[in-house]
């Protein structure tokens, strides 16, 4: 997730509950082929081996800028590479990238052929795809199976739904039945709207999926991929602590401020929250301009 799982993030949550499988933000492959690379592969930083097994997740244009970047992506260590095909975002979606190639299935077969051609038999491929632009259009599913991708993780809601609408899971029987047709090898991930790791289970049982990827839940439950969550009894000062831990690494990690304090108050929410004097605690963190004063404030 954009501006959430980097890898300051991705090392707290180890420490807590790991997820099978990590994913970063995403990352313009026509931008880390110019002359901006550098501004760019913060994104891409990897610093512990916690945070494996984890893909890389790409977007873009050009098929020949995706193709360099899996070789890239390979050689810094990643475990496999997946294609950002469901971001709703306008200004992407303008630009004819991620959920616009629904609508551009020459390019989308492209972009696809030249990061599987870089990615050769043994490394890795997927796709994150929604279920339609403007309305539901599982022939966009059926193209993408046909592509016989390792993985792919379907966001149960169209373009235009954006988030507003529940996720559609009562699409995914039929999604399933398409790929056991069509590419019964590539393993079936269903995200949108899953709040509780029993959540997912029983959604993965429920449809005999391979896996569940779970986005926003991580803001309400730091301990949503654990089996049994302690967040409802972590006290306060817990919480604290787990803050203080994120804005330190953060502060190790980024020392050329290559990210905004401001990206912490994202997280500021997830932990100083549902204790006597959470929202006041909060509101004097988010003023902090700095990493010191934040640190400060936690002590
Ligand atoms: C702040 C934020 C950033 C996101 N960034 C990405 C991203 O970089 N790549 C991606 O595939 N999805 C991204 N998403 C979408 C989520 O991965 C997920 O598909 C969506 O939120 C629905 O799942 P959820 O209900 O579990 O959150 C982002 C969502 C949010 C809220």
């Amino acid at each position: 997730m954009d501006d959430v799982t980097d890898t300051v993030f991705r090392q707290v949550i180890a420490d807590i509950a790991q997820p099978d499988l990590y994913f970063t933000e995403f990352v313009n492959v026509d931008g880390l082929q110019s002359p901006g690379r550098e501004k760019l592969l913060p994104r891409l930083k990897l610093s512990s081996k916690k945070e494996h097994p984890i893909v890389a997740q790409v977007w873009g244009k050009d098929p020949e800028n995706y193709y360099k970047t899996v070789l890239d992506i390979k050689e810094m260590g990643y475990d496999g590479v997946d294609i950002n095909m469901g971001c709703p975002d306008k200004a992407v979606v303008k630009n004819g990238c991620c959920s616009a190639l629904i609508n551009d299935r020459k390019l989308a077969g492209d972009i696809i052929d030249a990061v599987k051609d870089a990615a050769g038999p043994t490394f890795p491929t997927s796709v994150k795809c929604r279920v339609g632009f403007t309305t539901v259009d599982l022939s966009w599913i059926e193209f993408l199976l046909l592509k016989i991708l390792n993985m792919l993780s379907i966001h149960l809601r169209t373009t235009k739904d954006m988030s507003k609408v529940p996720a559609r899971w009562e699409l995914m029987e039929e999604i399933v039945a398409m790929k056991n047709k069509i590419s019964p090898t590539t393993l079936l991930v269903g995200n949108g709207d899953v709040l509780s790791r029993k959540q997912g289970e029983e959604l993965a049982n429920k449809y005999n999926l391979d896996g569940i990827m779970i986005g926003r839940g991580i803001f309400h439950n730091p301990y949503i991929f654990s089996e049994e969550s302690a967040w409802e009894s972590t006290n306060k000062q817990t919480k604290i602590d787990l803050y203080k831990k994120h804005v330190q690494l953060f502060a190790d990690t980024w020392q050329q401020n290559e990210r905004h304090v401001q990206t912490l108050n994202k997280f500021c929410k997830v932990y100083i929250q549902n204790f006597p004097g959470a929202k006041e605690l909060r509101e004097k963190l988010m003023s902090c301009k700095t990493t010191e004063k934040l640190l400060q404030v936690l002590s």
